[in-house]
């Protein structure tokens, strides 16, 4: 005999493509208690479906409010500093992240207020820079090699895996990296603001052009919220802005 088919007054014409019931005659339920009750799951799902849309609907419209309603967060959202990308590196200890050529330390842009810096020297300096002091990283300055300023962007620390990664290449290059973290960043003091930023980049800046040759170009690499708060009133010694 004839398989049975879907009735079509029942399901109307709209079965085709819920995934759910397949074709109108194809013989997926064999009797008539399988037909409603295959339609009732149907009309189930639909339901739960919608009412979780409206959930997200909800929860999408509300987001600006909250935002809006609570400034930290909103701050939280733009500096994104609680981010530490990976979570547990010693920011005081570079060479665990390879940088066999690198040394932290600690200024004060403020009075009472350190932020964390690393300083690369060029890669074909690494021999002599083993078990160095920072009064031997801050003398190489004055050597003939130029000086990148990295200014990271929102989110990590000056530790964050693809920075290190660009730290090595520049450094192979021949350049001194110097990185840090900002105010409210990595381990440095503080918390998060533009102004912070835009204070602690210049402090950083005329900290480096007091201890470099001054023939020697300081470049600046810097990345999203950064390229607004670079530090404009010295754009005559920049040499190259890379800002993607
Ligand atoms: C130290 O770092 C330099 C530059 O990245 C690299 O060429 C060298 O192999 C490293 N040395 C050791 C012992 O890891």
């Amino acid at each position: 005999t004839r398989p049975r088919t879907w009735p079509v007054q029942l399901e109307g014409s709209d079965v085709d493509g819920s995934g759910l019931c397949l074709r109108r005659d194809a013989p997926l339920c064999p009797d008539w208690s399988a037909d409603v009750g295959c339609s009732l799951l149907r009309l189930g799902l639909l339901g739960k479906i919608k009412r979780m849309m409206m959930v997200l609907l909800f929860v999408y419209v509300s987001i600006p409010f909250i935002i809006k309603l609570f400034p930290s967060i909103q701050a939280k959202l733009v500096f994104l500093n609680f981010v530490r990308v990976p979570y547990f590196i010693d920011l005081k200890r570079p060479l665990d992240q390879g940088l066999n050529h690198t040394h932290n330390l600690y200024l004060e842009p403020e009075a009472g207020l350190k932020i964390g810096v690393w300083h690369t020297v060029p890669a074909q300096m690494w021999r002599d820079a083993q078990d160095k002091d920072g009064n031997w990283y801050r003398s190489t300055f004055s050597s003939a090699h130029p000086v990148i300023l990295y200014l990271h962007g929102n989110a990590g620390t000056r530790g964050g895996d693809h920075r290190v990664q660009l730290y090595k290449v520049l450094s192979s290059l021949g350049y001194h990296v110097v990185t840090f973290d900002y105010r409210g960043w990595g381990d440095s003091d503080g918390s998060p603001s533009e102004r912070g930023m835009t204070s602690d980049a210049l402090f950083i800046y005329d900290w480096l052009r007091q201890r470099m040759e001054k023939t020697l170009p300081l470049y600046i690499w810097g990345y999203l919220c950064e390229t607004h708060t670079r530090p404009e009133t010295h754009t005559h010694t920049l040499k190259h802005t890379h800002t993607p």
